[in-house]
């Protein structure tokens, strides 16, 4: 009985020594950014105002001029937008009243992965 609980300790030592190493690999790239992530904060931050593709309708009828997400990609590197994003957008929105967008690097590597994504969507098309 005792041996039994001795390896079920020593099993769990390696199982938390795994996991830690695991949740470190996933915390060191900062980053990686996941579409998924992104697609959910898009959805809350830029899919009010922005379409996703270029012809989609617009989702607010009173902004005319904001371009599709997916064309940031066909039109600039979009290692470009992680800076102006870290930076604040705000320049290219000034004539709106413009949200304060408070986005962590995990939040704009998450954004970048998924407006790539979304840009591939539409090279595919
Ligand atoms: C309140 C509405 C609104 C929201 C919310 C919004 N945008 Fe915009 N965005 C605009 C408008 C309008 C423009 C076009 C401004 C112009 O033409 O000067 C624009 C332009 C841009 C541009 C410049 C595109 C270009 O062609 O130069 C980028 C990049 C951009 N938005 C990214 C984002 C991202 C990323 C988010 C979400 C984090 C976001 N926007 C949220 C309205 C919005």
């Amino acid at each position: 009985m005792q041996k039994l609980s001795l390896v079920i300790l020593a099993t769990g030592v390696v199982a938390a020594g795994l996991w830690g190493i695991g949740d470190y690999m996933s915390r060191k790239g900062e980053e990686h950014g996941e579409a998924p992530r992104g697609q959910a904060i898009a959805e809350q931050t830029c899919l009010r105002c922005h379409t996703k593709f270029s012809g989609d309708p617009l989702p607010d009828p009173d902004v005319t001029t904001a371009p599709a997400l997916a064309s940031f990609g066909q039109r600039w590197p979009l290692e470009n937008l992680e800076e102006a994003l870290a930076e604040g957008i705000s320049v290219s929105h000034d004539d709106m009243t413009m949200p304060e967008f408070t986005l962590t690097p995990q939040s704009i590597a998450d954004l970048l992965v998924y407006f790539e994504s979304l840009t591939q969507e539409a090279d595919r098309k």
